[in-house]
Formats: structure tokens, C-alpha cells, sequence
């Protein structure tokens, strides 16, 4: 029988381009994502352009009951899952002291916690048939600090951490536990991230529609414009090679550049400028902002660090 993927975040972006991607290697493929009309919408695509088997399971990757749930119809339709990609993830950009507590919560519950209860409820099936891949979907703002971003940034380094962590733990048991990085990816992101004005009051995660907009949107529809933005179909390739090769970790496109010089140099923003108070700022400049302090990134430039 052929293998089985699960895949969260399934119906747009990283998540779609990835079941498309596992469908045309022979996958079968139980996908979940809130909203069931577009999830659906995927699974009759999938099923009419490559007559692919598609189990579509609207769920709420912040609620474990949900995520049980999932896991469950899964195991009965296909009986074992062989590959897990937790991927559902937002976004949120803004000044530090604009976030709440309620901002992070809201931020964590999808892209750490989302990621834990999806392992949880996986976890036991692989653990028996001591076989299985769990593919964690981070970011470069997991890899390196990024201006404006600490609560999105706190969020994918935990993901980093328990993508490391596990992968010690769980590999003497037969289960692999990979980590796919993207930068920038042209994708509906946006619409679900949370930007908080810079200079207005701090606002709770569901009066975003009121205080979105600003700089900070700005700054990333930008960059989501630049040249060098990958496409979700590029970070689906990745995940698909980091699969089927059994990589460790993978950055993909021109993020790889930036976690590189991040690694090997990470003081040298203090050289650079001094309004820089990192590397991580400048190359977070060139990464988030698409070159829009040319006075940053052109200093960036002249070291040739990316
Ligand atoms: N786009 C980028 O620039 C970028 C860069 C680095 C890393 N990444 C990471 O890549 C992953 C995918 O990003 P993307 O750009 O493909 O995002 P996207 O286009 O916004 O798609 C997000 C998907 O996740 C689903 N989702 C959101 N909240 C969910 C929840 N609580 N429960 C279940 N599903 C949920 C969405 O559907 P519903 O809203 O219907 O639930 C949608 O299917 C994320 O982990 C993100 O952090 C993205």
C-alpha cells in the first residue's frame, strides 16, 4: 500500500503546494486546515488533476481534541501514518512593546502548540511500528533574530528546539525528525498575520482588522514583492527531497544565505553600523524589508555578506 502523509495547513500556500508535491510521489494524504470550504476545494483538486486518495479533516491545530480527532479518522482510513508535516502557522510583526500577552498566546497556540499536540497524537502509532517521519515547517526567523518579529521568532525558535531535541530522542527509535526553513514565500500568509501599528495603542489579536496596516505590513508586502521571494512550490520540493534523502534540517532559497552568515558572524552587526545593534538586524532589513533602508542594506552589501 502506498505511504501516508498528514499534512496541517493543507489548503493554501506551503500546505497545498506540499499535498500536490506527495500526491504525484504516490502519497496518500489526510490534509486539515479551520476553513473546511478551501480545504475541500484542495481535496477535489487533488483528487480531479492527479486522481489522488485525499482524506480532508477540517481542523483547528490549537485545539488537541480537534488534532486527536484528525489523527484518528487518519489511523482508521489508512491505518498508519508514515509522515507527519506540521506546517499551519501565522504570522505577527511589530514593535515589542505593542504585543500583549494575548498576542503571543494567540501566536504560540498555532505555531509551537500546534506542532506539539499534532506530534503527541501521532507519536504513539509510529512509536509501535517503530517507523515514521515527523516534518517540522520553522522559518529563518527560527534560525536567526529578525527585526520586529520576537513573538514570531520566539514561536519558530521553539519549534527549532523541539525539532532538535526530539530528533536525539527519537531516532534510536526509528522515526526521523526533520526541520524545513523557509525565508520568504509568496503565499497567503498576510492575510492571517497580525501587524501592529507602531505607534498605536496595543490592540488584543481580534481587533486586528482595526489596527492592521502601518509600516510593518508595508515593510513585508514588500519583501513578499521582491525578486527573491521563493514560491510554496520551491519549499514543497524541499520538503519532499528532505523526506525522501532522510535530511536533518534544510534551509530553502535565499534564507540559506542569511542563516549562513548569521551563524558564522553572528557579532559582526556591531561593526557594520551603529544603529545596528546586530547582523541579524541588517540581513533582518535585507530579509523582511526587501532592501527598504538602503542605507542598512547597502552597507550589508558593501561587506558582502549575503
Ligand atoms: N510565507 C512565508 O513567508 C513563510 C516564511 C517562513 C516560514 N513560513 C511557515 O510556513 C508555514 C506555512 O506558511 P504559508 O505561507 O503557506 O501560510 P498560508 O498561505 O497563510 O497558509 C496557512 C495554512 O494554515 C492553515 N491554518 C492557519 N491557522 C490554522 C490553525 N489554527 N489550524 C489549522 N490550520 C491553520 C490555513 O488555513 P485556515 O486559515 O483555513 O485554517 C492555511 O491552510 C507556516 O508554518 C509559516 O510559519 C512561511
Amino acid at each position: 500500500m502506498a505511504d501516508v502523509v498528514l499534512i496541517t495547513g493543507a489548503s493554501e500556500g506551503i500546505g497545498r503546494a506540499t499535498a500536490f508535491t506527495f500526491a504525484r510521489g504516490g502519497y496518500r494524504l489526510a490534509l486539515a486546515a479551520r476553513t473546511a470550504e478551501t480545504l475541500k476545494q484542495t481535496a477535489i483538486d487533488l483528487e480531479q488533476s492527479l486522481n489522488a486518495e485525499v482524506l480532508a479533516v477540517p481542523t483547528d491545530v490549537t485545539q488537541p481534541e480537534q488534532v486527536q480527532n484528525l489523527v484518528e479518522r487518519t489511523l482508521e482510513r489508512y491505518g498508519r501514518i508514515d509522515c507527519l508535516i506540521n506546517n499551519a502557522g501565522i504570522c505577527m510583526s511589530g514593535p515589542f512593546l505593542q504585543t500583549t500577552p494575548e498576542h503571543w498566546q494567540a501566536l504560540m497556540a498555532v505555531n509551537f502548540w500546534g506542532y506539539l499536540h499534532t506530534i503527541r497524537a501521532v507519536l504513539p502509532d509510529m512509536l509501535k511500528r517503530k517507523k515514521g517521519q515527523i516534518i517540522n515547517v520553522g522559518s529563518i526567523g527560527g534560525k536567526m533574530p529578525l527585526p520586529q518579529m520576537s513573538a514570531y521568532c520566539a514561536s519558530k525558535y521553539a519549534v527549532s528546539g523541539l525539532t532538535e531535541a526530539l530528533r536525539l530522542e527519537l531516532q534510536p527509535q526509528g522515526i526521523q525528525v526533520i526541520g524545513v526553513h523557509p525565508g520568504i514565500v509568496s503565499s497567503n500568509f498576510l492575510k492571517r498575520a497580525i501587524f501592529l501599528d507602531e505607534v498605536g495603542p496595543a490592540s488584543s489579536p481580534d481587533s486586528q482588522a482595526q489596527t492592521s496596516g502601518g509600516k510593518a505590513r508595508e515593510q513585508m508586502q514588500q519583501a513578499l514583492e521582491s525578486f527573491w521571494v521563493s514560491q510554496p512550490e520551491e519549499v514543497a520540493e524541499a520538503i519532499w527531497d528532505a523526506a525522501r534523502q532522510s535530511k536533518s534540517e534544510v534551509v530553502v532559497g535565499m534564507a540559506q544565505w542569511a542563516v549562513g552568515a548569521y551563524t558564522l558572524f553572528p557579532g559582526m552587526g556591531r561593526l557594520i553600523a551603529p544603529e545596528c545593534s546586530s547582523l541579524a538586524q541588517v540581513l533582518g532589513c535585507w530579509i523582511i524589508s526587501g532592501f527598504a533602508d538602503p542605507a542598512i542594506a547597502g552597507r550589508g552589501l558593501n561587506l558582502g555578506i549575503v
